[in-house]
C-alpha cells in the first residue's frame, strides 16, 4: 500500500530516527519539511534532496509563546501539508534519592520537549488538518518505555507514558474526522539520544537505525495506527500487555460513547 500522505512536517528531523525517516520519505516520493533547532543540519537535508522535495524550518518546540506564529507560518508556506510527524525527544537520567542534587528545571524541560510541547502543537495544528477535504494524519514517536518504565529515566518514562495516553484519547476523539492518529513505538535505537552515556557507548546502544527505519516505514505503509518495534522483555508478554490494554481502552471508550 503506498503511503497516503504527500507532504510531511517532520518535527525532530535533524538527527537519528527523524533524519532517517525523513530521508526514507523523500526517497519514496513524499515531500518533507524538516524541523529542528540546528540550522546547519536542516541545510544539509535540503542540500541532499533538493528544494523541490525537501525544506527546513529552524524552531525550538519548547518556545511555547512562539508556537502560534510558527504554526501560522508553516500553514501559510506549505498549505499542502497533510501529515505532521512529532518525533523530537530528549533523554536524561535522574536520581531522586538526593533531591538537592536533582536538576528540577532539566527534569521539567524534558517533559516539556517530549510531551507538553506536542500537546500545544497538536492543539495549534488540528483545525488546519480537520478542515482539509482529504485524509490527514499526525504521527507521534513514543517509546516502548511508555509501557514498562525505566527507573533511571523517570522524566523520559513519564513523558512517554503521558504521550501514549494522550495519543489513545486523541485517536478516540478524532475517530469521526479525516485525521488519523498514529503512534510509532521504538525500542532502543542507535542514535544521539543516549549521548549522555558518552558518544561511543550511547550511539552503539540498541537496534541499528536502518533496521528500525525499515520496520517503522513498513508499519506506516501497512496503514497501522500503532507500530510497536521490538519489545521490553519477552515479545509475547510485552505485546500481550499492549494488546490487552488497547482492548480495555477501546471497551471503556465505547462505554463513554454510549453515555
Ligand atoms: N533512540 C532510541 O533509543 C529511542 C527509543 C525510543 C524512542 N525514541 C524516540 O525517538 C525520537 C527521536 O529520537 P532519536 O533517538 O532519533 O534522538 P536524536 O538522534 O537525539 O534526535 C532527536 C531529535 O529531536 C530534536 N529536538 C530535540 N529537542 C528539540 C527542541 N527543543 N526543539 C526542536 N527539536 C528538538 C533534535 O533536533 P535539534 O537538536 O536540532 O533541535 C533531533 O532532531 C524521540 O522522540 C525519542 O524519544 C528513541
Amino acid at each position: 500500500m503506498p503511503f497516503p500522505y504527500k507532504h510531511i512536517l517532520l518535527v525532530g528531523a535533524t538527527a537519528g530516527i527523524g533524519r532517517a525517516m525523513a530521508d526514507r520519505f523523500v526517497e519514496t516520493g513524499v515531500k518533507v519539511t524538516a524541523v529542528g533547532r540546528r540550522q546547519e543540519r536542516l541545510d544539509d537535508f535540503v542540500r541532499q534532496h533538493g528544494e523541490d522535495k525537501a525544506s527546513g524550518i529552524a524552531f525550538d518546540i519548547t518556545d511555547s509563546k512562539k508556537i502560534p506564529e510558527f504554526v501560522e507560518s508553516v500553514i501559510k508556506s506549505f498549505p499542502e501539508i497533510d501529515c505532521i510527524f512529532f518525533n523530537a525527544g530528549i533523554q536524561n537520567t535522574y536520581d531522586w534519592s538526593d533531591p538537592a542534587k536533582l536538576d528540577l528545571d532539566k527534569f521539567n524541560n524534558e517533559i516539556n520537549v517530549n510531551f507538553t510541547s506536542f500537546v500545544t502543537l497538536t492543539h495549534a495544528f488540528l483545525p488546519f488538518l480537520i478542515n482539509k477535504p482529504d485524509p490527514t494524519s499526525i504521527i507521534f514517536t513514543g517509546s516502548n518505555i511508555a509501557i514498562v518504565p525505566g527507573a533511571p529515566l523517570p522524566a523520559y518514562s513519564a513523558s512517554k507514558a503521558a504521550l501514549n495516553v494522550f495519543v489513545l484519547c486523541l485517536r478516540e476523539h478524532l475517530q469521526k474526522t479525516n485525521v488519523k492518529i498514529i503512534e510509532v513505538s521504538p525500542p532502543p535505537v542507535q542514535t544521539e539520544l543516549h549521548d549522555y552515556m558518552g558518544e561511543e557507548r550511547g550511539r552503539a546502544l540498541g537496534m541499528p537505525l536502518d533496521a528500525f527505519t525499515n520496520e517503522a516505514h513498513q508499519g506506516l505503509l501497512a496503514g497501522k495506527d500503532q507500530i510497536i518495534v521490538g519489545s521490553i522483555g519477552p515479545a509475547d508478554i510485552f505485546n500481550e500487555i499492549i494488546d490487552k490494554r488497547r482492548t480495555a481502552f477501546d471497551n471503556l471508550a465505547k462505554m463513554f460513547r454510549s453515555h
